[in-house]
């Protein structure tokens, strides 16, 4: 019965015709949480593989197998560790039941789904992440179900919107491997965790990602979370980002970190030479402090809502000149509607000779800097005072 089972997966994967297959029933053998194993073919640079989903309890974990692998691991499983498997392929639907004494029972009939599977590893891009990812209900974001709270659609739309950015960035600009990613300003660590499940999980990339965040207990809540839900490379560090000295820095990213908490983690990824910079400002006080326009703005800048967006434009402004001056190519945009939130302004930064900075590029943009400073009447922005 076991051996029928194990033929059909082998020809259906043969025949590129699987679609999925499950286990279930788990024994006492099984490891500890291993609830389900979900299988699926996926094409990956290396060739075709079967994506092995193990979820556990609180986590799922995803690794690649080749066919053969597959079923030399469903016959070590199979009867020991789980007590059900169900295969589906475009050709049939076979099951598999054994009993606690070892009686096995196989069946099979008419394919229930015909379309072929979506093999490409990139099936995040319609779905970046997993609604039913346990770190999402430890965060509020989601019920024990799985399903998004309306309290949390907000939420949840900007998790996703990040991601969409980072998928596109890293399209042009790939992580090294190993690579060091900090996000200062963490809080409760939603960007983060998303970050991590996508890159790890859903890329399959080998990262260290480092929440860096004041609040002591917001820094334990998020390890709880990122240890239960097998993050290894996940931690978060109680520390003002000032005091932060990485050894490396592939990536930084910066969101919504209050006022000038932004330019302190600007200046450590500049200083690091982090090759991906991805911020997302909070308020702009230091230069609306400071700012007394000369320029042909002024009469206008008598408005309170206009100074204070027009501050907004002159500190994002000049970020990302200064961003240009140390050699990154910058796009400031728009993050998310402001529907959804006021704090919406993006800006990336992507840098590949931060070693030998243009010499001509950056005095450009250094000029751009004094002239701007000179109209707003600012007399210093506080990242080019950090730099
Ligand atoms: C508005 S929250 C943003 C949290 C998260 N990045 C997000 O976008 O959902 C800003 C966080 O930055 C933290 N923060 C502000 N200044 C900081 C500093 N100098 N060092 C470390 N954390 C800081 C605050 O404690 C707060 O939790």
């Amino acid at each position: 019965m076991l051996a029928q089972f194990l033929t059909s997966f082998q020809t259906a994967c043969a025949k590129g015709q699987l679609i999925k297959c499950t286990l279930g029933k788990p024994t006492g053998a099984a490891p500890d949480g291993l609830k389900n194993i979900y299988l699926r073919p996926v094409v990956l640079k290396a060739g075709p593989r079967i994506a092995w989903t193990f979820r556990f309890q609180t986590r799922d974990e995803v690794k690649n197998f080749t066919a053969e692998e597959s079923v030399q691991n469903l016959e070590t499983r199979l009867g020991t560790q789980f007590l059900n498997a169900d295969l589906f392929s475009t050709e049939l639907d076979a099951s598999l039941g054994i009993s606690k004494k070892g009686k096995a029972v196989f069946s099979q009939k008419k394919p229930s789904q015909t379309t072929p599977a979506d093999t490409s590893h990139d099936r995040h891009k319609q779905r970046l992440l997993d609604p039913a990812a346990p770190w999402l209900h430890a965060l509020g974001i989601t019920n024990k179900a799985g399903q998004v709270l309306p309290s949390a659609q907000d939420k949840w739309r900007q998790i996703n919107k990040y991601l969409e950015i980072i998928d596109s960035l890293l399209r042009t600009h790939p992580l090294p491997t190993h690579a060091q990613i900090a996000d200062m300003g963490s809080g409760k660590g939603y960007l983060t965790f998303a970050l991590y499940d996508f890159l790890s999980q859903q890329h399959g990339l080998d990262i260290q990602v480092t929440g860096i965040e004041l609040r002591q207990k917001l820094v334990d809540f998020c390890n709880k979370t990122a240890r239960a839900a097998g993050f290894d490379g996940l931690q978060f560090v109680a520390q003002d980002i000032n005091d932060y000295q990485p050894a490396r820095l592939d990536m930084l990213i910066a969101l919504h970190a209050c006022d000038t908490a932004t330019d302190l983690a600007l200046a450590k990824g500049i200083h690091a030479k982090a090759g991906i910079v991805v911020a997302a400002p909070c308020c702009h006080k230091q230069i609306r402090r400071d700012m007394q326009a000369s320029n042909e703005l002024a009469p206008i800048l008598q408005h309170g809502i206009l100074e204070e967006r027009q501050a907004e434009i002159v500190t994002d402004g000049i970020r990302a000149l200064l961003l240009e001056a140390n050699g990154y190519k910058t796009k400031v945009f728009e993050f998310i509607s402001t529907e959804h939130t006021a704090k919406n302004v993006m800006i990336t930064a992507v840098g590949n000779k931060l070693g030998s900075i243009d010499i001509r590029q950056r005095a450009e943009a250094m000029d751009k800097v004094a002239a701007l400073k000179a109209g707003f009447g600012v007399k210093e922005h506080f990242l080019e005072h950090l730099l």
